[in-house]
Order: structure tokens, then C-alpha cells, then sequence
């Protein structure tokens, strides 16, 4: 590994610092390398849990997920395909609460930021706030994910 893009050159880092910049090059070689994407989230407070923000700042790598051009930025991962699996307490997909849910759009809004063309979800929601239908909502979800697998 070269010059790091700011700061200090990766040889003048502690074996520390080295360690934490191996591993984060690792998982960003791992995701590229992937064919496809499945990302499993509950809803934690309108998003998703903070350490799969940790791991799209990891991924998020100039000239490796999205490149800059005269244009603007431009994804690179356009052969790849996404799914995001939501488990949601309340309903979001529809009705007042729809503007509030911020983890799918933001994770739709990186995956067009990094070119992949095709990104799903399957939301498993309401199951808190209406417990008597929670078997329903689940069979419905496990439903819906059978279906997509046949084409994922
Ligand atoms: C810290 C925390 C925050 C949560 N925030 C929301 C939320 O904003 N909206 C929502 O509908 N459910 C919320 N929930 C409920 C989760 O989405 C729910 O726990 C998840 O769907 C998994 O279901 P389970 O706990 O029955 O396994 C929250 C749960 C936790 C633990």
C-alpha cells in the first residue's frame, strides 16, 4: 500500500493504525469482489443499527466503489445486485409514517451512488405495533423472500 490520500504515509503509522487500515482495505476488497449484496437490518429509530453505517464508510472507497470523473462521482459496482431484508415495529411502506424511515432510502441512495443497477427490499413490518398479526407478517415476508430468490 502507497500514500494514504491525507495524513501520515501507511509506513509512518503505527502497527496499530496499520492493523485498522489492512482490515478496512480487506472488507472493502471482500464487497467489491461480491457478486451480490443482502443486507439484514431491524429498524433502529427511523435507521438502521449505526455499525452498517460503520461498514459503508469502510466500503465507500474512491476508485473502488465510485470513481470521480469531470461529471461528478460514478459508480463502479454496476454489475452487482442488492437486497435489503427490514424488520420494522410499525408500518413504513405506507401511511403517515412513510416519510420517516430513513435506513432503506439511505441505503437505496448508496447503492445508486455505487452504479448497482438492481436493489430490493422485503420488509418485515407492523409486528410490534399490532402483535396479533405478527405470525401473518412474518409468513407474508418469508413469502415474498421465496419468491425473490428464484430470480436473485
Ligand atoms: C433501539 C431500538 C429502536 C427501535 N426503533 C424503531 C423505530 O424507529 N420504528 C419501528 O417501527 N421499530 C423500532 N424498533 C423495533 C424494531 O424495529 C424491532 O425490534 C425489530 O423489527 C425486530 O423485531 P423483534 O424485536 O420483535 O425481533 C426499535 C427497536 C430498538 C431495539
Amino acid at each position: 500500500m502507497g500514500k494514504l490520500q491525507a495524513g501520515k504515509g501507511f509506513e509512518e503509522l503505527s502497527s496499530e493504525e496499520k492493523a485498522k487500515v489492512s482490515r478496512l482495505s480487506e472488507l472493502c476488497e471482500q464487497f467489491i469482489a461480491a457478486d451480490k449484496y443482502i443486507f439484514v437490518t431491524p429498524l433502529w429509530n427511523f435507521s438502521f443499527p449505526p455499525v452498517l453505517k460503520a461498514y459503508i464508510d469502510s466500503v465507500a472507497v474512491a476508485g473502488k466503489s465510485f470513481k470521480y470523473t469531470e461529471q461528478g462521482p460514478v459508480g463502479l459496482l454496476t454489475d452487482k445486485k442488492a437486497l435489503h431484508i427490514q424488520a420494522r415495529g410499525g408500518i413504513y411502506s405506507e401511511g403517515p409514517a412513510a416519510e420517516m424511515e430513513m435506513g432503506h432510502r439511505y441505503l437505496s441512495i448508496i447503492m445508486q451512488f455505487f452504479g448497482v443497477p438492481s436493489f430490493e427490499g422485503v420488509f418485515v413490518e407492523g409486528h410490534a405495533a399490532m402483535p396479533d398479526k405478527a405470525q401473518e407478517i412474518k409468513e407474508k415476508a418469508i413469502a415474498r423472500s421465496k419468491d425473490l430468490a428464484s430470480t436473485f
